[in-house]
């Protein structure tokens, strides 16, 4: 029998140490950084290329450190089926693209994300889809609309940035009469606060980046719903191509650990800042679905479990200006366009939700330029409450 020659040096830096599969008993999810994933043979291959065996074929489509965090969030959110993209809105894109076809029409909220209403506005539209915007707390407007028909109705609550609620119970009844598929975008309360399908929606979606992640160190998206739904979106994204790395999809399974504990904390701090920040002389209104005084107060304490770490307030002098003066008086704050992190961040629509808008459209959506959004962190209450008291001392009112 021939004896194999010593592989070269060139082979071995290749080969060396490197077995074909690695099975490690590692505690924590490893990161798999490999594109593509090797079999024995062909008919192995076969059965995991056709979906009739576990496994991965190509990183683009599947990957283990992706399916983890897919598994979790689709856990939490009690779906059958999630996929994710590589953010937000690679998810939300993929969802509406998979899903929509020309000709079909979208009902919506005027609230939506700013990224998100653009491609309502920008986008659909370049491919004979239409869409109807709604007042996002006129009810009986978006029923109207529903009844008229429409392929999607598609829904955030809490809204980004002025916290407004919907009725997801109530619309996704008005949704499946008329045959949509109800989407939610559920990127602000988290699984832990409102459990969208439980209401009766067929697919929720989540920018990861913010609280689900809660780092503020990786972006991604993620949907969950029934399988039938969401194999759609998956093979509307392994085509487009916008795949969740796996570097951010471990980032985001850290985090995501410690997921109830920041929102429960986030929770109860956002609470005591929107009443401290109600009762301030310099401030005219304050958007928080936990305060009684909020239009949205009593959809929420029926749909929610937590009123959410982000708040938004505006001031008695409604200037960018006046915001700027503010923000810049804030010590335990970040001013950057993320929310949702263990860190406090602080920052007006025109540089965050909105950017993407100019000053009219804000307006005609109802986005006061004076307005300041806060997503509060995990730092202590008080020093948050101290914080603000001083920044906005520095208004004189
Ligand atoms: C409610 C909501 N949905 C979607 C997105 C988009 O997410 P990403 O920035 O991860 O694309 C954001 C981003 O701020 C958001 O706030």
């Amino acid at each position: 029998m021939a004896i194999d020659p010593r592989p070269s040096p060139g082979t071995l830096s290749v080969w060396a140490g490197e077995p074909g599969r690695l099975d490690t008993n590692a505690t924590q999810v490893p990161v798999v950084h490999s594109v593509s994933f090797g079999y024995d043979n062909l008919d192995e291959w076969l059965r995991v290329a056709r979906g009739e065996a576990p496994g991965h074929n190509y990183g683009r489509n599947t990957n283990p450190t992706v399916a983890a965090f897919e598994q979790k969030v689709r856990e939490l959110e009690g779906a059958e089926a999630a996929t994710s993209a590589a953010t937000g809105m690679g998810i939300i894109s993929s969802a509406l693209y998979a899903l929509l076809s020309p000709g079909d029409r979208v009902v919506s909220i005027k609230d939506s994300y700013g990224g998100t209403n653009r491609l309502f506005t920008e986008f659909l539209p370049r491919f004979g889809i239409e869409v109807a915007l709604c007042d996002t707390t006129d009810h009986e407007a978006i029923e109207r609309q529903v009844a008229a028909g429409c392929e999607v109705l598609y829904l955030e609550s809490p809204t980004n940035p002025t916290l407004k609620v919907v009725d997801v119970a109530r619309l996704a009844e008005a949704g499946h009469a008329a045959g949509a598929v109800v989407m939610v975008d559920n990127t602000f309360a988290t699984p832990i606060n409102q459990t969208p399908l439980e209401l009766g929606a067929d697919l929720v979606l989540h920018s990861a980046t913010k609280f689900l992640g809660g780092h503020a160190d990786a972006l991604g998206g993620v949907a969950c719903g029934a399988k039938v739904t969401v194999d759609r979106v998956f093979h509307y994204r392994e085509i487009h191509g916008a795949s969740l790395h796996p570097m951010a999809a471990y980032l985001l399974l850290r985090g995501m650990k410690t997921l109830h504990l920041r929102v429960a904390r986030q929770n109860d701090t956002a609470l005591r800042v929107a009443r401290f920040l109600e009762s301030h002389p310099a401030v005219a209104s304050v958007h928080y679905p936990g305060l009684e005084s909020f239009e949205g107060h009593a959809i929420a304490l029926r749909q929610m479990r937590g009123f959410g770490g982000v708040l938004a307030f505006e001031l008695q002098e409604s200037s960018l200006e006046a915001v700027g003066g503010v923000l810049s008086r804030l010590r335990w704050a970040r001013l950057a366009a993320n929310l949702g992190s263990v860190e406090t961040v602080a920052g007006p629509p025109a540089t965050t939700s909105h950017c993407e808008c100019t000053p009219a459209e804000r307006a005609a959506m109802g986005i006061p330029e004076g307005l300041i959004r806060y997503s509060v962190g995990v730092e202590d209450a008080e020093d948050l409450v101290a914080d603000l008291e001083r920044a906005l001392g520095g208004l004189g009112g």
